[in-house]
């Protein structure tokens, strides 16, 4: 073998070199560095070369000491670290390394945020099932018998089984509207006579619709439900207490504009926009140069569904509204797609620390 040759076969060996142990690196180190290793060696017979050869060679022979030298280095080190790492495991006098706390949810902490904003003023939280029936979700609420809402495309029904006696109008709640009426019929005995004189509650929970998943549209997401009823409860009221809610949400800046809209559950209905809490409602690319962004819908509760529910509508009024948690979050943390929400990846949840 040429010089060149035997130079560029030592070259590959060295820098292929493993260890796993502080005596495996020692012996490397006295196979290939010491003064009787491979590369002195090697340099034991470069020194006797001609000038002319030295300058031919010695740049290879520089490189080969270096890698020599610097993947030795390497490989100490490495060892060194696993070592080091096992007698950590070992000593169990160690102090203990502080527990890695997660992160809140994004939804859970804009859904606290809400709670606490309506507990304020007297709102308590009221709790209903997931898996509702026909008339908790729509009878009650004032929908005709063929609204579009009961359609198989918005909303998911619990099929029966074969032989079962439940009935068939079992389905997954399409809104936290639901809750509402649970209420209101459980507190209609009080208000008649007189032990209770108002119902104040807030229904935050998950609904379901039958949409197929984007980045504008799950098949569940999150509402919070407000519902106030009490004697002469005006619209005023309404609008006051969701101005209030607004300005804690977004800033004591925030303005509201309510927009006449449509709902069976409420006479009249309203959607409402705040003012765009990016732009201070100059206009920009968020709120597609409006100014306004909408964030929920409201309205005096329809004399119907207070009758329904067994709840005098000649004595007590009352208000309703129903927000998005995810459509509050992304105006917050401007997350865009929904999928984030659920997908449970790590790395987006823990960038949420607090509101
Ligand atoms: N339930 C409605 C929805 O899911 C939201 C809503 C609108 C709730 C108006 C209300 C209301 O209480 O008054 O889209």
């Amino acid at each position: 073998m040429s010089l060149q040759e035997r130079i560029e076969e030592l070259q590959t060996r060295v820098q292929q070199m493993q260890a796993s142990s502080a005596e495996e690196v020692e012996a490397l180190r006295i196979k290939y560095l010491s003064k009787k290793g491979e590369v002195s060696g090697l340099f034991d017979e470069f020194r006797a070369l001609s000038k002319e050869q030295k300058a031919q060679f010695g740049q290879a022979m520089n490189r080969l000491r270096q890698t020599a030298e610097e993947r030795m280095a390497q490989l100490r080190q490495t060892v060194e670290q696993t070592v080091a790492k096992a007698e950590v495991r070992e000593d169990l006098t160690r102090t203990p390394d502080p527990i890695a706390l997660g992160t809140r949810h994004p939804l859970s902490l804009v859904r606290e945020q809400i709670i606490d904003i309506f507990s304020r003023i007297g709102f308590t939280v009221a709790d209903g099932p997931e898996i509702e029936d026909d008339r908790h979700v729509f009878g009650l609420l004032n929908f005709a018998p063929e609204h579009p809402a009961r359609d198989m495309q918005d909303t998911f029904f619990v099929e029966k089984e074969e032989g079962e006696q439940r009935p068939t109008d079992v389905l997954l709640r399409t809104h936290t509207s639901s809750v509402q009426t649970r209420v209101m019929l459980e507190a209609a005995e009080w208000l008649r006579n007189g032990q209770q004189d108002s119902i104040r509650v807030l229904c935050p929970g998950r609904v379901y619709r039958n949409e197929a998943i984007s980045a504008r549209a799950h098949c569940f997401f999150h509402q919070v439900e407000g519902l106030y009823i009490a004697r002469k409860v005006s619209y005023a009221d309404l609008r006051q207490t969701l101005l209030y809610f607004a300005k804690e949400m977004f800033g004591d800046k925030t303005q509201i504009r309510l927009r006449p809209s449509y709902f069976p559950f409420t006479e009249p209905s309203a959607e409402m926009d705040i003012s765009c809490h990016i732009c201070g409602g100059k206009g920009c690319g968020f709120c597609k140069q409006t100014g306004w962004v909408e964030i929920l819908g409201c309205g005096m509760v329809d004399p119907n569904v207070l009758e329904a529910c067994g709840i005098d509508s000649k004595e007590f009024s009352g208000y309703a509204f129903g927000l998005g948690i995810e459509r509050i979050t992304n105006l917050k943390y401007r997350v865009k797609d929904l999928r984030l929400f659920s997908e449970n990846d790590i790395r987006f949840l823990n960038q949420f620390v607090s509101c």
